[in-house]
Formats: C-alpha cells, structure tokens, sequence
C-alpha cells in the first residue's frame, strides 16, 4: 500500500481529475486514490500521509458527498497525521467564496488532531472572498478549472514538489 492516501469528492469530474493529475506528480506508486463517495474511516486511518480534495457548491459549501464524510471523520482521532487539503472552484462566477469549500473542510477538521500542511498564497487568484484563507494564505492549494485551467499543471506541480519534503 502507497504512503500517501489522495481522498476527493467530485461531482462533474473536475476535483477527480485534479486529483489523478496530484496523484501521477506524487508518482502512481507513492499514493492510492479515493472517492470519498466509497471511502470509509478505516480507510482514511490506513494512512499517515493525507490529501483531501473538495469542488465547492452552491454557495461555499463542499461538494456534496463531503458533507457526509466530514461528519464520519469528526469522531476519528487522526492524531499524527498530516493533510494537506486541495480545492476546486471557480473565482470568475463566485468571487465572495472561492474555494471555500476547502475552508469548511479544513474547519471541521481543525480538531482532529492532524497537523495541516500546503499552505499555498493568494498571488495569481482574482477573487474577493475566500472562508479558506488562514491569514494571508490559503489553507491549501485552490484550483480553477473554470478560469485559470492554463495554470492546474505548473499550480500541481510546485504544490506536490513541496509536499514531497513534508511526506517522506
Ligand atoms: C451551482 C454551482 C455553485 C458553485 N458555487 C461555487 C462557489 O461558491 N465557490 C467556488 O469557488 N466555486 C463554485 N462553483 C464552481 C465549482 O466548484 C467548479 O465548477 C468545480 O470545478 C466543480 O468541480 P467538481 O466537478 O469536481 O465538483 C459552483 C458551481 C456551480 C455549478
């Protein structure tokens, strides 16, 4: 089994796709992949090393299959683990929540007692609002399909490149 555990929840396929791209940069063998639509607790207990991804819907709530295992995760104890956490969204058509999706994820799970780690700066977004800025920083690493599709790739590839260091 691979270090690392990739946990997304997608709805047109967007997230999923961010994800697989997260998972080729870690190196297919480094980390497993999935859909938290199938995905129990025990399975997220598997690993140390965590990445969780999230779409944001209707207005900066975390894309729906989330919502049920944010809730299932509330109870585990993930004491020791480290996250970093990955959004999808779109700062175009929904300016005052971007992303925020990833911001209500990390919030549930602030108390779970794993450690956070991918922070990434807001250099490069056009947005107004974001509930997954920590200071001046996202909690993790945001993404837009919708509008900076052109920038996924080099976003990825800097973001895994620094994750490498922590998830060794
Ligand atoms: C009805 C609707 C509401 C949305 N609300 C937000 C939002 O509040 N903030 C945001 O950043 N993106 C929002 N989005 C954009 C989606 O998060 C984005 O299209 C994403 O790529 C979808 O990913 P998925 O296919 O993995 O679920 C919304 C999209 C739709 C269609």
């Amino acid at each position: 089994m691979a270090k690392i555990g990739i946990f997304y929840g997608s709805s047109t396929g967007n997230t999923e796709l961010v994800a697989e791209k997260i998972r080729e940069a870690f190196g297919k063998d480094k980390a497993d992949l999935l859909n938290v639509d199938e995905a129990s607790v025990d399975d997220v207990l598997r690993y140390t090393y965590l990445v969780f991804g999230t779409s944001t819907w209707g207005v900066g709530d975390m894309q729906d299959d989330w919502e049920d295992f944010a809730e299932e995760l509330k109870e585990a104890d993930l004491k020791g683990r480290k996250i970093a956490l990955f959004g999808v969204g779109d700062q175009d058509t929904y300016p005052e929540s971007f992303a925020d999706g990833m911001g209500t994820l990390y919030a549930r799970l602030k108390k779970s007692g794993a450690g956070f780690v991918g922070e990434w700066p807001v250099d490069g977004y056009i947005f107004d609002d974001s509930n997954a800025l920590k200071g001046k920083k996202f909690v993790g690493l945001p993404l837009d399909l919708d509008n900076q599709d052109d920038l996924t790739d080099e976003r990825i590839k800097k973001w895994v490149g620094q994750l490498k260091k922590i998830f060794k």
